[in-house]
């Protein structure tokens, strides 16, 4: 049996409501997750919330509420932009339910019994934005925080250490054996150097301020919100040895943004690794988008892009194939809504939609919206056999790209099979095919053709436009649940020519992506770009 596919995207925190970034991390882990499922392996997603910690607790004292009364109502949010966005998680934790709190103190327990655990004093630096400990020298201007150009708090208290020391050479060992334990390898590079300057031990409990999980047998310290946070990963599945447990961990791939690259390829192996707990197969780091080129921020508004809000005008499906199509995984991309609205035209009102719409006009029109059969004595005549052939690598193509952790490159190679679809009706001409009764043959082969390459193009785009993929199903005529079984299995290549199923009526096309006129363009911008934004020289 091929091993579980378990994938998490980081837990959010919950002084922010969701937005660009937040969506890009949950649609990559979704469009995998769901691949995954199509390929009938044991799949598990998760995601969730990040709700303790000084951040949280100084925001809710900023907004005059209890943190659990600020998390509480953040975490709908974070539910709310899923359902919009279609993302398919098993599961939603968040670090206050008793679930969580029960294993990050057994965790704790574990470190503390292979005495990685004591007391000492913190007195250093620390940035509440980061949620991290920052030594003097690598803070800038005296005491900002690189990150966050923000002053970092000077911060004196007692505070017990995981003794991370102790793991340098096992963590850098762990690197040798396993070369794509951290992806892509840019990232494995500079992780590994980071770690060859030497791990010291880590100040892991906090006394100032109350609002985390107690460190188990004292009164006054709460662990640090990195510990609490990253044991989300097991919490999730139940106590340590349950029955989730065995069967899905290791994780097989934490996706998470480079900017939290340190805490889980540094703090979370050695933390595993003093637990007697097996480390997760791949950490997946996924660059940055900047809007306009901006870094996204609170006070530029002009940076706040609203996932919810684009989606609703344009799909979900949209915004998830532009995320994923216009960047690869692993690099920084520049989100402008000229560049989302450009790419909405080229590729989905006019590849994919248009070839939706002119095969089904064909079909009703030429053979009464029966989908026929192909004829095996033209299978290996041009076009129809390089129709075949495109359609066949891109199987393959997509397949092994998702495989890769490359959505961008999946879409590609489907792109490919829906330019060359488009090609071949160019080609084939069936409105002449549909002239001459005697080129019937011709004619049902062709359009057999080009419907199996949009059944094809429609299951491959599903993990990343699960809507739209069952819109075109529908279309083609399979009813809900023949659309569900469809998209539930990555096509088999060796079944071209005969995987289309029998006996289906397809009606006139409905549009699935209105093209986007300058008009339209204009009034989305008006809506999309907050007020004082535009204000803006
Ligand atoms: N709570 C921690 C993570 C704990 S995981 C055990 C945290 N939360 S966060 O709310 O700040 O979300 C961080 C994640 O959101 C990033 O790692 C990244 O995945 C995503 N992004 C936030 N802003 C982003 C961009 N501008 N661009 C791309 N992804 C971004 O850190």
């Amino acid at each position: 049996m091929t091993r579980s596919f378990y994938i998490t995207t980081p837990i959010y925190y919950v002084n922010d409501v969701p937005h660009l970034g937040h969506a890009y991390t949950t649609i990559a882990a979704d469009a995998l997750a769901r691949y995954h499922r199509a390929r009938e392996r044991d799949t598990y997603f998760l995601t969730g919330t990040d709700e303790h910690g000084q951040k949280i607790e100084e925001a809710a004292t900023a907004r005059g509420k209890t943190p659990q009364a600020l998390a509480d109502d953040v975490v709908e949010r974070f539910r709310d932009t899923w359902r919009v966005l279609a993302v398919s998680e098993d599961d939603f934790i968040r670090t206050t339910e008793a679930r969580h709190k029960r294993v990050v103190a057994d965790m704790w327990n574990r470190l503390e019994a292979a005495g990685d655990i004591y007391l000492g004093r913190y007195d250093g630096w620390y940035c509440v934005s980061c949620e991290a400990y920052y030594a003097a020298g690598n803070l800038e201007d005296g005491d900002r925080c690189p990150v966050h150009k923000r002053p970092a708090a000077w911060v004196s208290e007692p505070s017990y250490y995981f003794r991370m020391s102790r793991y340098e050479q096992a963590l850098l060992r762990h690197f040798e054996e396993n070369p794509t334990f951290v992806q892509p390898e840019s990232y494995r590079n500079e992780i590994v150097s980071f770690i060859k300057g030497g791990l010291r031990d880590l100040s892991v409990s906090r006394t100032t301020f109350g609002w985390g999980v107690p460190v188990p047998g004292t009164d006054d310290h709460v662990i640090y919100v990195w510990i609490d946070a990253l044991t989300n990963y097991i919490s999730a599945l139940g106590d340590i040895g349950s029955e989730k447990y065995e069967r899905y961990w290791p994780a097989t791939c934490h996706l998470i943004g480079k900017d939290i690259l340190r805490f889980h390829a540094v703090y979370w192996p050695c933390m595993l690794m003093s637990a007697g707990l097996p480390l997760p197969d791949t950490i997946y780091t996924h660059g940055w988008w900047t809007v306009r080129g901006e870094k996204m921020s609170k006070s530029m508004p002009a940076t706040r892009v609203d996932p919810n809000l684009v989606a609703g005008d344009i799909s979900a499906d949209a915004l998830r194939y532009f995320l994923l199509r216009e960047v690869p995984l692993g690099l920084d991309g520049d989100f402008t809504y000229e560049a989302l609205i450009g790419r909405y035209n080229a590729d989905l009102a006019n590849d994919l939609g248009n070839l939706l719409n002119r095969t089904l006009t064909m079909t009703v029109k030429f053979l009464g919206g029966d989908l026929p059969a192909a004829r095996a004595e033209l299978a290996d005549s041009e076009p129809h056999a390089g129709m075949r052939r495109v359609a066949v690598d891109a199987v393959k193509e997509a397949g092994d790209a998702f495989e890769a952790y490359a959505p961008s490159r999946a879409l590609e190679a489907i792109w490919r099979l829906v330019r060359e679809a488009n090609r071949y009706v160019d080609t084939a001409q069936p409105w002449k095919l549909a002239k001459d009764p005697d080129r019937r043959a011709e004619l049902e082969h062709t359009t057999h053709g080009f419907l199996e390459a949009l059944y094809w193009a429609a299951r491959m785009v599903a993990p990343v436009m699960p809507v739209k993929a069952a819109e075109i199903l529908a279309q083609l005529g399979l009813g809900e649940d023949a659309a569900a079984r469809a998209m539930a299995r990555w096509p088999d290549a060796s079944l071209a020519g005969k995987d289309l199923p029998a006996g289906l009526t397809v009606t006139k096309p409905t549009p699935l992506f209105p093209r986007i006129d300058d008009a339209r363009a204009a009034e989305l911008l008006e809506r999309w770009v907050p007020e004082d934004a535009k204000a803006e020289p």
